[in-house]
């Protein structure tokens, strides 16, 4: 194709087109007058490019370039020459050639930018205002290249795996995915509300009861949700479901996608990668997602606390809790300083108290919990966390949910500010047996762990039935990469019977099942494939592969920690007229 404005990319000229007559269009990064002859990097998207205008050999250009502001937009038209050696630039790829152009034409005159494109020091807030001109960055561009790569492969792979890929509706009823709904009012059904989705979950489901076998879909997902930096309102999934298959498939097929994803970043991975369960997760790591690029793993001193007398912690035991400990190698050289700042660390994660013993370097215990274990209790507890002279050891009893999360937190500051973390390092790893229920205190009742389709484990169906639902496991997994879950999914229950069961150990009546949820259990009904899935959070993998640590840098047009796009000053005000249409009022006084 001939485009008239352009005949080469900037970034991709060298010596080889030495002689050939070019025309350039780009925007003027820098501008540099020596002298009398101005020197103008002009930028594409491929990369940089010399121009060069000297009085006696182009006035005409360096008339234009004398005046032409830097991020202006221009055409150029030259012949490419070699630069004399002693100038050549060894940081570019186009470092040994420029143009003295003889023809130029500012397209588009830029304004004085609201800020230097390459300063570190711009606040984000500033950036997402014009997140057209931070686009321009290097390592924006950068970033949604790798993305747009790794989307393609991961098309690529899934396409070849015979899976077809269906868009699913964005106004839908509901999903349950444990987020808040964003609503969206219906203006011809009066008093109706759609909600956005915030998975394709359902829909992915009524595909294989529909017939299709695999499916995926690069979907956008909503929720409302307390922001961080790897959480935006709305996020894409690479969304999978198969037909007739167990974990284990979905598993492997996940691997196969993670495994082309990777290999665009230019980083080999080897599946099967390693399995481990939650519980397992839990008691090594306090954590469901753990990073595992360094060791500091949990230990268990509960039987030997409660042969003690420290009554404290063995109550916490008697009413159902745990105990958990860490150990830091040479840790025994902490100040009573340093140790009050971790134990304000520890109950600022949630502990009421945070205990320690001191391994000291002449072989002796310290610690001010020695008053209510004897000796022999203490040198038990030192062999369990396999503590040195030199060391220390720090743990916490609580109901167990509290423990995991203090103490998990606990080894990851350990991990981040003892430098145990190796960057280089890909750990890639699956959690495989999630409980089915998690009681949640606010709600007062059993909440999914995953989604209320996942199916419990076949063997825990008594427990279901009997109501012992704090040990009813599923068949949900999730795959973990350095600490982040990149992605989740499960075996789907295709029995009504068993839906239905679980929509009550929910606490969902029936009517209230049937409103809510009617449509899947109806389509259950009509010979329904066993199935089962996974989804990947897409910006999250691609921001782990560009090595940020935040998934606003790897997506377009994000929204700020306050859900707010900064740029088009989204969510905006709506008129009294389309609220009137939407049968809606506002209490909020109009601006
Ligand atoms: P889940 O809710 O675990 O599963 O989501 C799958 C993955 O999506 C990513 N993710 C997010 N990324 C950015 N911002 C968010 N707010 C956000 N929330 C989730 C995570 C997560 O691992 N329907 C099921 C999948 C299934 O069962 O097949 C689901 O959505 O990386
Ligand atoms: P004292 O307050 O001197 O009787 O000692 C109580 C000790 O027990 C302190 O060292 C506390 O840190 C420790 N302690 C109290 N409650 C817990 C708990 N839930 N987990 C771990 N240590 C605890």
């Amino acid at each position: 194709m001939k485009i008239k404005l352009k005949s080469h990319n900037c970034g991709e000229l060298t010596a080889k087109n030495i002689g050939d007559e070019v025309t350039l269009s780009g925007w003027v990064s820098t501008v540099r007058d020596l002298g009398g002859i101005i020197f103008v990097e002009l930028r594409d998207r491929t990369g940089f490019f010399q121009l060069v205008a000297d009085p006696q050999i182009n006035p005409d250009v360096h008339a234009v370039f004398s005046k032409v502001k830097t991020e202006s937009v221009i055409n150029i038209k030259g012949k490419v020459t070699m630069r004399p050696e002693e100038t050549y630039n060894d940081k570019l790829p186009t470092g040994e050639v420029e143009t003295y152009p003889t023809y130029v034409q500012v397209l588009s005159e830029a304004k004085t930018l609201p800020f230097v494109l390459d300063d570190e020091n711009v606040s984000e807030d500033v950036r997402l205002k014009y997140r057209y001109l931070d686009l321009r960055r290097e390592n924006m561009l950068h970033n949604l290249k790798l993305r747009h790569k790794i989307v393609t492969a991961v098309r690529n792979y899934l396409n070849e795996q015979d899976f077809i890929e269906v868009e699913t509706p964005i106004l839908i009823k509901t999903t349950p995915e444990g987020a808040r709904d964003y609503l969206v009012p219906s203006r011809v059904q009066e008093g109706k509300f759609y909600a956005l989705p915030q998975s394709p979950q359902i829909f992915k489901q009524l595909l294989m009861v529909g017939g299709f076998e695999r499916y995926y879909q690069i979907a956008k997902c909503f929720r409302d949700e307390d922001l961080r930096a790897d959480r935006q309102p709305e996020f894409t999934q690479i969304d999978m479901e198969m037909s007739f298959v167990d974990q284990d498939n979905v598993i492997e097929m996940t691997e196969g996608v993670v495994k082309a994803a990777f290999k665009e970043a230019g980083i080999e991975v080897k599946p099967p990668f390693k399995r481990i369960t939650w519980q397992e997760a839990m008691d090594k790591y306090g954590s469901d997602k753990p990073d595992t690029r360094f060791g500091l793993e949990l230990f268990d001193i509960g039987d030997i606390i409660m042969e003690s007398n420290f009554e404290i912690v063995k109550n916490a035991l008697k009413a159902g809790g745990i105990v958990r400990g860490i150990k830091i190698e040479g840790g025994a050289k902490y100040s009573r300083k340093d140790i009050d700042e971790i134990t304000k660390l520890a109950v600022s994660y949630g502990a009421k108290a945070l205990a320690n013993i001191i391994y000291s370097e002449d072989g002796t215990a310290k610690s001010p919990v020695l008053k209510f274990v004897t000796d022999e209790q203490a040198k038990a507890i030192q062999e369990r966390a396999q503590a040195k002279p030199g060391d220390i050891i720090f743990f916490v009893a609580d109901k167990p949910k509290l423990v995991y999360d203090v103490m998990g937190r606990l080894r990851l500051h350990f991990g981040k500010t003892l430098n145990l973390i190796n960057k280089d390092d890909n750990a890639l790893l699956w959690v495989v047996d999630f409980p089915m229920f998690e009681w949640s205190d606010e709600e007062n009742r059993y909440m999914a762990m995953h989604h209320p389709f996942t199916s419990p484990n076949m063997e825990d169906m008594d427990k279901l039935e009997s109501g012992d639902l704090g040990h009813v496991k599923s068949i949900a997994y999730d795959i973990v990469y350095n600490g982040t879950e990149l992605g989740g999914g499960s075996v789907r229950i295709h029995s009504p019977e068993v839906q239905k069961k679980v929509f009550k150990a929910l606490g969902l009546t029936e009517a209230e099942a049937a409103e809510k949820f009617g449509f899947l259990v109806n389509a259950l009904q009509y010979g329904t494939p066993p199935h089962a899935g996974l989804a990947i959070g897409l910006d999250r993998l691609v921001a782990l592969l560009c090595r940020t640590e935040s998934i606003r840098d790897v997506i377009a047009f994000p929204k700020n920690s306050g859900a707010k796009d900064l740029m088009s000053d989204a969510p905006g005000e709506a008129s009294l007229q389309q609220l009137r249409e939407l049968h809606l009022k506002s209490t909020v006084k109009p601006h």
